[in-house]
């Protein structure tokens, strides 16, 4: 009898999820605590389950000669090489609506610390200084300019309706919007907007798309978030508006390379730096493993996938 397909989890995804897997038509090895053993799995691997630890290059592809699926349990797929993947016929799934909810109310907090000028506000009366001077603006009356207009920068128009915002959107994949964002061109969500709020998908084609003349195209004393990938920001760039004080402040979730090494910008009074954990609560986690492992289960079974992912990768998130 031909042994049951064997599914490698190489990146630590949610244990009931794994537990559930294991309890279906394949064999699972979890190497997610032993990368080092990834290698040897590799070359039995039918399906290759990742987070974003694990980087599926052309490389990696082949060292795993009889791999039919790879599932990322998460939204971004720019740790998979998406043409090599297609070129071996491997198909691609992830978990797109997982961290939806999560990520959305990281950027809404981010919004209101940065708008309120909270964040240097903390420090400070932490470090003893009492200062109640007037400080900062209100979030109402702003408006808030996304650049990629997919699930999470939706659901943040949407939770944002009761604090009186205005919302435009740039997309090149979304001509229209009936929810009440304006769809308008680049140029003009980088003059109207009071916070640029970055959630597109890094392709190969929008890296540094907020470089230093996006920057100087921004209102001055605007805010930048980004909770999206960190490719996306020029950071020597930002690094200048932001010294200069063309930009107010910046909230950055991503950055060019994880961990940061760009300690200049780390350290600026008006960043707010967080280690990539738009998607790392509890209840987000648990999704995108179990949305993960359902679909592995569901390609296992040979029924239709509900989130296989187009190759070359683009859009929103
Ligand atoms: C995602 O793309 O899902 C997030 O950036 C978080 C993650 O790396 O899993």
């Amino acid at each position: 009898m031909a042994e049951a397909p064997l599914v490698v989890v190489a990146d630590p995804i949610d244990r009931e999820a794994v537990d559930r897997l294991r309890a279906g038509p394949c064999r699972v090895a979890d190497v997610s605590r032993d990368p080092g053993k990834l290698g040897g799995e590799l070359a039995h691997a039918w399906g290759l389950v990742v987070r974003s630890r694990t980087k599926v290059t052309a490389e990696l592809l082949a060292q795993a000669p009889a791999l039919q699926l790879i599932a990322r349990a998460g939204v971004g797929v720019d740790n998979v090489d998406m043409r090599a993947a297609s070129a071996r016929g491997v198909r691609v799934v992830n978990a797109p609506a997982a961290a939806t909810q999560s990520v959305a109310e990281l950027t809404i907090t981010n919004y209101l610390l940065l708008v309120r000028g909270l964040f240097p506000a903390i420090v400070a009366t932490k470090g003893g200084t009492w200062e109640r001077g007037t400080h900062g603006h209100e979030l109402a009356g702003r408006t808030v300019g996304f650049v990629g207009y997919g699930r999470i920068a939706r659901e943040v128009a949407r939770r944002l309706r009761p604090f009186g915002v205005t919302t435009v959107a740039f997309d090149p994949f979304v001509p229209s919007s009936s929810d009440g964002t304006a769809i308008v061109p680049l140029a003009d969500l980088l003059a109207r907007s009071d916070i640029v709020s970055l959630h597109a998908a890094l392709t190969p084609d929008n890296q540094h798309l907020l470089n230093a003349s996006a920057f100087a195209a921004m209102k001055r004393g605007a805010f930048l978030v980004n909770v999206a990938r960190g490719a996306l920001v020029d950071e020597a760039a930002l690094l200048a508006a932001l010294d200069s004080d063309q930009l107010g402040g910046a909230a950055l979730d991503v950055f060019e390379v994880e961990p940061p090494m760009n300690a200049k910008l780390l350290a600026h009074p008006r960043v707010i730096a967080t280690p990539h954990l738009g998607a790392s609560t509890e209840e987000a986690q648990r999704r995108a493993g179990g949305d993960t492992v359902d679909e592995v289960l569901r390609a296992l079974r040979g029924e239709p996938l509900t989130a296989l992912v187009a190759a070359p990768a683009g859009g929103a998130r």
